[in-house]
């Protein structure tokens, strides 16, 4: 499978929703590094981020692993020992890609990738560290809490969730803004406004952001004790969330 640029809308059709098949796999690494603001930055920041909670004889997770960058990323910054790192996704294609990828580059820690949709149930344990960029939002919102809550509990005690998301707001005027330079960023990236409406609408039922304050409910409401924001661009984020049962100190 090569890696190509990113053409997919490039042509006017009728627009189906937005899936991760063939033909996007093929071009996903140009498209994810054109469409994110600093998707670089974020992908830096997670691992160094998981580093901080990484745990010895645990996994570590990427849900919604794609092509396997964050699992490369990860395997650098983990120096802990006994650590299997885990990818899932529910695209065979991208695992086919991650496994191009990951056995190309020669990982220091055991991996497995796993074909499956987080929807229904992951088997996930002893997990000290879970990542999910860019793919809580791709999960259906029915979906969200059974998720999180899932994550929670496969999590040992100090386990961190990394996510990163595309955000919307309840205050309109923000939201256009937002949007609007949202979309000034992807045409400085080489896209043209046919491409950008094109996409938007094939992703408009499939990838559905919460707002900030959903996304810490959900993470709170799971049972996460320490949930903080890490990153922010306009309508992107980024989210940590720490499990701990032990009671918090009431400080000096
Ligand atoms: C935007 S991509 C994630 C990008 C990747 N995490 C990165 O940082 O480059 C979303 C990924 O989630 C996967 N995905 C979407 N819905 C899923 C589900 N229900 N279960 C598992 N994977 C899913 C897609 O196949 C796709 O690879």
């Amino acid at each position: 499978m090569s890696s190509g640029t990113d053409k997919v809308f490039d042509k006017v059709t009728d627009p189906n929703d937005f899936t991760f098949n063939k033909e996007v796999v093929s071009v996903f690494d140009d498209m994810v590094s054109r469409s994110v603001p600093y998707y670089d930055e974020m992908q830096r920041m997670t691992a160094e981020l998981a580093q901080d909670f990484a745990q010895d004889e645990t996994n570590v997770y990427d849900i919604g692993c794609s092509t396997g960058t964050t699992l490369q990323l990860l395997d650098g910054a983990i120096e802990n020992r006994n650590v299997t790192l885990i990818g899932l996704d529910n695209s065979e294609d991208m695992l086919a890609k991650a496994e191009q990828k990951l056995s190309a580059a020669g990982l220091k820690h055991p991996y497995d990738l796993k074909l499956g949709d987080a929807q229904k149930g992951m088997g996930l344990r002893n997990a000290s560290v879970v990542t999910m960029l860019l793919t809580l939002q791709f999960i259906r919102p029915l979906y969200r809490e059974r998720l999180v809550r899932e994550i929670h509990e496969g999590m040992v005690e100090n386990g961190c969730l990394i996510l990163i998301e595309k955000l919307t707001s309840e205050d309109t005027l923000f939201n256009r803004l937002f949007i609007k330079h949202y979309y000034d960023y992807k045409r400085r990236r080489g896209y043209s406004n046919t491409e950008i409406s094109m996409k938007r609408e094939a992703l408009e039922n499939v990838l559905i952001p919460y707002r900030l304050e959903e996304n810490f409910d959900l993470l709170k409401g799971a049972g996460f004790r320490h949930v903080e924001m890490f990153f922010r661009w306009y309508n992107f984020c980024g989210i940590v969330a720490v499990k701990s049962t032990e009671a918090e100190g009431r400080g000096a």
